[in-house]
């Protein structure tokens, strides 16, 4: 993470979930939506992981959903934990009941015991894809059990210049639509070109299978993002082992 560019422990932090409903498309309906989704494959006091946790609201929407849930909600952000620990105590015992909470990264989560599902939503595009993104898509699949469900969400693009560039400018109409101000859109557009690392959804697809996060299962699009499913591979190691080892991204 560009922490000059997005500092989620300054200025952008504090006004981090009014600016993302305001410049996500499908924001707000995104959390249930995926909660709706996941659901049957997360078994009777099943642990989830929620990676880059921010605000939490991965964690109040879970526990609404399924009060029975274990979420643990990671960040590297102080700030952002603060804000996410505050959501969760003021939604009420049966949400702050089963959360827990870790200052850092996926690579500082214990990895015993497995969890039974884990999420990345908003989080990848912050990493470089230099063995980076591959390395925190192999950090999360190395604390999860065979067979469990994997939400991810992210901006892609990149791929192909024409359509990349078509969304782009779908997206900064929409900004405007949603009411930014011109000096709003051009701080906020520098951000997006000088701290976020596109890849297109093809290229995410192949690092997670690397990694054993296989079954991509495309479940939305709005503009430039996209939200998938994924499950860890069971069984068969070879991948994992081709991930740990040989392979070119780690
Ligand atoms: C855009 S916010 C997303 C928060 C929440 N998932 C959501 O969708 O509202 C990104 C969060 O990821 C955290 N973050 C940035 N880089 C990270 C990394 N490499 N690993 C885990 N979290 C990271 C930031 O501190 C921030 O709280």
């Amino acid at each position: 993470m560009d922490e000059g560019v997005f500092n989620f422990d300054g200025d952008y932090g504090e006004s981090y979930e009014a600016l993302a409903r305001q410049v996500i498309p499908g924001y707000r309906t995104f959390f249930p939506m995926f909660a709706a989704l996941v659901e049957p494959d997360l078994p009777p006091g099943a642990r989830v992981l929620v990676i880059g946790a921010g605000t939490g609201i991965e964690l109040v929407t879970l526990k609404q959903v399924r009060p029975d849930l274990e979420v643990h909600g990671v960040d590297p952000s102080e700030q952002m934990l603060e804000i996410a620990r505050r959501r969760v105590a003021e939604a009420g015992v049966e949400v702050s009941d089963g959360v827990t909470f870790q200052l850092g990264y996926a690579a500082d989560v214990a990895t015993t015991p497995l969890f039974d599902a884990a999420t990345l939503i908003n989080v990848l595009h912050f990493v470089p894809d230099d063995g980076s993104k591959a390395a925190l898509l192999g950090d999360i699949a190395q604390r999860m059990k065979p067979g469990g469900v994997f939400v991810f969400f992210d901006l892609h693009g990149g791929g192909d210049p024409e359509e990349h560039e078509r969304y782009l400018s779908a997206w900064r109409r929409y900004w405007t639509i949603r009411g930014m101000t011109g000096a709003e859109k051009r701080r906020f557009g520098a951000r997006i070109r000088e701290g976020i690392h596109f890849a297109p959804a093809s290229r995410v697809v192949e690092l997670a299978r690397r990694v054993g996060l296989v079954e991509p299962r495309r479940f939305y699009t709005s503009l430039l993002y996209g939200g998938w499913t994924f499950r860890r591979q069971g069984g068969n190691n070879t991948l994992d082992s081709e991930a740990t080892t040989g392979s070119d991204e780690r």
